[in-house]
């Protein structure tokens, strides 16, 4: 039998309208734009109006990706979501969005891997469509973060933003997905959390209570960059790629000093690195295929090139996928 490929048909994304520049953060906290972007290379992020909701954002990017990809919604056996940020506990906010999108009766689920969300997401799919349970698959990565930020705490603050970004994957003969890698490290959870709980309960005394985001930022920087270092090389290797074979890195995009690590690591120039978080900052599950859309949009990403997409998040969680797009 001949190896049957996820490949991406159409991408999409979206950011809500409303901007926020790390200058009128500025205003709100002791922090300046000096400070955040020599040390994030972020500029700014977008923050969801009051009402819209994950599933919005995961609406309207995947409008788009179903656009781009030519494909009717009534087509899809399958829709997978990475977020970490549902709108509610339950249904799902795949559910959510399947019904917003007019159809019925295909399988949606959410995938909870914090800021590896969306690169769980596509291996899962990938690996309904390798293995002839789906042909035609929607795969978003939708957060709004900014909703469990401190907007007192300046160390976390400045980082995240809210965002989508969805792809659309058809089965396919000839190329597409070629290999995806997933990690997790459930020992290290407290350097990067929200310990608001249901099954454990909800203690009103803890420190930092309510629906916040605790990270200890230097700590995590560190595991960050040896975690995509290390998934790296296990992604070349398992394809049996030199490092110099990549035409397009599309990392997470938490930060820019993180990016860049993983760059030289790969003897990449930033010129063939996709690079968006000055734009919308830490956007955790949107922030790879909102990248990967900004790309292929911009005409910079071509069919037939070979894309590395990576990703870390709380969990600890990583994890890449190699594509020939
Ligand atoms: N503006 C100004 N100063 C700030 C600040 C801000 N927004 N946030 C923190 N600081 C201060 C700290 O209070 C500390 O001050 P002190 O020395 O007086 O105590 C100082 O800056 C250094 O703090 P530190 O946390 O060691 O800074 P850092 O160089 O590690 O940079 C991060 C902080 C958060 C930018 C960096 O650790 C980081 O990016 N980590 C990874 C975070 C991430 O990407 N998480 C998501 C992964 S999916």
């Amino acid at each position: 039998m001949p190896r049957v490929y996820a490949r991406i048909a159409g991408t999409g994304s979206y950011l809500p309208a409303n901007a926020v520049s790390n200058d009128e953060l500025a205003k709100r906290v002791d922090t300046s734009d000096e400070w955040i972007a020599s040390r994030t290379g972020i500029r700014n992020r977008h923050v969801a109006a009051e009402g819209e909701t994950t599933c919005d954002l995961a609406y309207h990017a995947s409008v788009r990706a179903l656009e781009a990809a030519g494909v009717d919604a009534s087509e899809l056996d399958l829709i997978v979501l990475g977020t970490t940020t549902p709108d509610i506990i339950f249904p799902s906010t795949a559910c959510l969005l399947q019904h917003r999108l007019g159809v019925a009766g295909c399988g949606a689920f959410d995938v909870n891997a914090a800021c590896s969300g969306f690169i769980y997401a596509l291996s899962i799919a990938e690996k309904f469509i390798r293995a002839g349970s789906a042909r035609t698959v929607l795969v978003v990565g939708a957060e709004t973060l900014t909703r469990m930020i401190d907007w007192n705490d300046r160390a976390t603050c400045v980082l995240f933003g809210d965002g989508a970004g969805a792809v659309v994957l058809k089965a396919d003969t000839e190329t597409g997905i070629l290999s995806t890698h997933l990690h997790a490290d459930g020992g290290k959870k407290e350097l990067l959390w929200n310990p608001v709980g249901v099954s454990v309960g909800f203690d009103e005394n803890a420190p930092n209570a309510g629906v916040r985001i605790n990270m200890t930022g230097n700590e995590v920087f560190k595991h960050a960059v040896r975690a995509l270092d290390s998934v790296v090389e296990e992604t070349l290797a398992a394809n049996g790629l030199d490092r110099h074979d990549i035409d397009w890195l599309i990392p997470h995009q938490a930060n820019l000093r993180i990016i860049e690590a993983t760059a030289k690591r790969l003897d990449m120039p930033m010129e063939r690195v996709v690079v968006t978080v000055d734009q919308h900052g830490n956007t955790s599950s949107g922030s790879v295929p909102l990248a990967l859309d900004v790309a292929v949009r911009s005409g910079r990403v071509q069919r037939g090139q070979l894309l590395l997409l990576e990703a870390f998040g709380g969990g600890f969680t990583w994890g890449s996928a190699l594509l020939r797009y």
